[in-house]
This record gives C-alpha cells, sequence and structure tokens, in this order.
C-alpha cells in the first residue's frame, strides 16, 4: 500500500518580536509569545508518500540523501495522529539561494506538517497544523500563515500555537537579509535559548517586557506606524542579544561584519531614512524598510556589501498544497 504523494510549499519567517526560551523543551511551550512577518522569496517544497516497500524513513535535501532521525521523529507524531504505520520517503527542496545561510527550520517544518498530514489522510485545520508544526521547531507554527501571525504562548500542547494577524498586509513593506555568513550556525537556536533560559540573570525582566513589547507592536502595525513598529522589533532583537551576552558562559551570534551592517542601518536613520535591524541565532542581519525607501537603502549598503549578499523580500503567503498525484 502507498499513500498519495503529496507536496506542500510554506515559507519562512522572520521574527519581529522575538521566540527566545521555552517551557517545555519536548513539546516546544515557549516562555513567551512572539510575532512575526513571513517572508515570500524564502520557501521549501516538501513531499511526502508513506510506502509500505520501504523498510525505514528516507530523507532528501536539496538533491541530496540525509540523516532522517529528526524528520522520521516527526513523521512518528503524524503515525501517532493517523494511526498509519507506514515508513515514508520525504523529498525537501529548499528555495533559499545557497549562500543565504538562511534555509530555516520554521519554513522546513511548516511544509512537512502539511505534507505529511495530508499524505496520511489527517485532514487538520490551521490551528491543528500550526500545533504540529510546532513539534518540529517552534518557529515553524507561525509559518502556517502568512503576513503577521503572533504564536500565542499558550501552557500546554493544545493552546500552543500561531493565529494569523494581518494575513495580507496591504502596506508596502520589505525585508533585506544581509548575508554575512552562509556557513551553519556555531550554536543552535534550540541550544542557545535552553542556556539563556539556563542562566541568564536577565531572563524574567526578558519575559516580562516582551509581553509588554508584542502588545506595543500589534498597536503599531495595526496604526501602520512603521517607524514605531521598526523601533519595537529592532529592540526585541537587541534584547534576545543581550540574553546572550549574560548568559554564563556567555555567547553571541554577532560577527564584525553585522556590527557593520548595524551601523549603516543606524546612519540612514540619522540621515532621516526609517530602517530597522533584526538578528536571529547567527550573524546575518535583516533591514525591515519601507518600498519607498529600498533603492535609498540599498545603495548605501552596497558601500559595504556585494550586490549577491543583498536579498530583498516582501510579505509572503501560509502554506500551501502544490499537488496531489
Ligand atoms: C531567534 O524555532 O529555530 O529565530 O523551537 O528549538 O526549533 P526550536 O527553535 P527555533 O528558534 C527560533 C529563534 C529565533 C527567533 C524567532 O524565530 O522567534
Amino acid at each position: 500500500m502507498q499513500t498519495a504523494k503529496i507536496t506542500a510549499r510554506a515559507h519562512t519567517n522572520i521574527a519581529l518580536i522575538k521566540y527566545w526560551g521555552k517551557k517545555d523543551e519536548k513539546l516546544i511551550i515557549p516562555q513567551n509569545s512572539s510575532l512575526s512577518l513571513t517572508l515570500d522569496h524564502f520557501y521549501t517544497d516538501t513531499t511526502v508518500q508513506f510506502d509500505e516497500n520501504l523498510t525505514k524513513d528516507h530523507f532528501s535535501l536539496n538533491g541530496k540523501d540525509c540523516e532522517a532521525t529528526k524528520v522520521s521523529a516527526f513523521l512518528d507524531l503524524v503515525r501517532q495522529k493517523s494511526g498509519l504505520d507506514l515508513p515514508a520517503r520525504v523529498i525537501s527542496v529548499n528555495h533559499v539561494p545557497t549562500m543565504a545561510g538562511l534555509a530555516s527550520s520554521a519554513s522546513a517544518y511548516a511544509a512537512l506538517a502539511l505534507a505529511a498530514s495530508t499524505a496520511a489522510g489527517l485532514k487538520l485545520n490551521k490551528t491543528e497544523l500550526s500545533r504540529l508544526a510546532r513539534r518540529g521547531s517552534g518557529s515553524a507554527c507561525r509559518s502556517i500563515y502568512g503576513g503577521f501571525v503572533e504564536w500565542q504562548k499558550g501552557h500546554d500542547d493544545q493552546s500552543s500555537f500561531a493565529k494569523p494577524f494581518i494575513e495580507a498586509p496591504t502596506w508596502d513593506i520589505k525585508m533585506i537579509a544581509i548575508v554575512i555568513n552562509a556557513a551553519k550556525k556555531k550554536i543552535s537556536s534550540r541550544f542557545g535559548m535552553q542556556h539563556v533560559v539556563q542562566t541568564s540573570p536577565y531572563y524574567p525582566a526578558w519575559v516580562e517586557s516582551t509581553e509588554q513589547d508584542l502588545a506595543l507592536i500589534k498597536d503599531a502595525i495595526l496604526q501602520e506606524d512603521f517607524v514605531k513598529m521598526g523601533t519595537l522589533a529592532e529592540k526585541s532583537a537587541m534584547k534576545m542579544h543581550a540574553l546572550n551576552l549574560s548568559a554564563d558562559p556567555h555567547f553571541n551570534y554577532f560577527e564584525p561584519e553585522s556590527l557593520e551592517a548595524m551601523q549603516a542601518v543606524e546612519q540612514l536613520r540619522a540621515d532621516g531614512i526609517a530602517c530597522y535591524y533584526t538578528m536571529d541565532a547567527g550573524p546575518n542581519v535583516k533591514v525591515i524598510c519601507q518600498g519607498q525607501d529600498l533603492e535609498t537603502i540599498l545603495a548605501k549598503l552596497k558601500q559595504h556589501f556585494r550586490a549577491e549578499q543583498l536579498l530583498v523580500s516582501a510579505p509572503g503567503p501560509g502554506a500551501t498544497l502544490l499537488e496531489r498525484n
């Protein structure tokens, strides 16, 4: 017996209010709610077929066979839910420029959740899909939706999932990813956030102040107040990186060029251009701006970086099924 072969596409997302720390490591329940923007340019396509002729799960990424342990653990959740106890073949392709280093677990697990659950015959609604994707990687629960998305932290498996905030924003927002180093990150987000929760004396202040930042950024987005939104996003990112600097032992994701990028953005702001930076668990810097300022900002950044290092995206859609055969 073979199931239908199902392909799903999910786009990556960048958090404006960061998720950094778990309450439950196994179920991936976060300490704080977060808010992200799904991007149009970076996505993962994943095909899943369950097949009794296989002896174990197979996983290939960008045409190369890979270790399937993490994918298998995730498929086990789908097998439990559906009662379909068969191995699967999983084929994933990351549509992210290969040098970008932005390939993210968010688009990967969102696409896998949709493709695997559909192939297994489960008809999950978006809340259930978000909860399932969350079990693969926390940030993946937000990639089920397009546009601005809030992950409401909840307190258990049932109550922790993402919700669309504004799925198709009408204002002209752009995100420039400055690719500084495409190599695999030195400290995974999974380890980094766990270490911070355990050792940073500032962690309680992060949780408390992030709830306020989230309420304020939601107001700013509803009012289409770009300056307020960007200021809060930059603040959330820097607070997250300050947690890493305050951990014991401390660590950080900054490289000299990350600081150079941040200074270029600050200089642009001093010259009257509204743009703000954010950074995740790696050295690449992402700049949030409005379409009207894009060319001016790119011209300035090209004084510091090569054109291929600058990747522009706009708000993107939620996860979708691509084909059924
Ligand atoms: C800095 O979702 O990759 O990008 O849940 O352990 O898989 P796990 O972590 P992950 O962490 C993302 C952290 C972040 C901030 C964010 O996306 O909110």
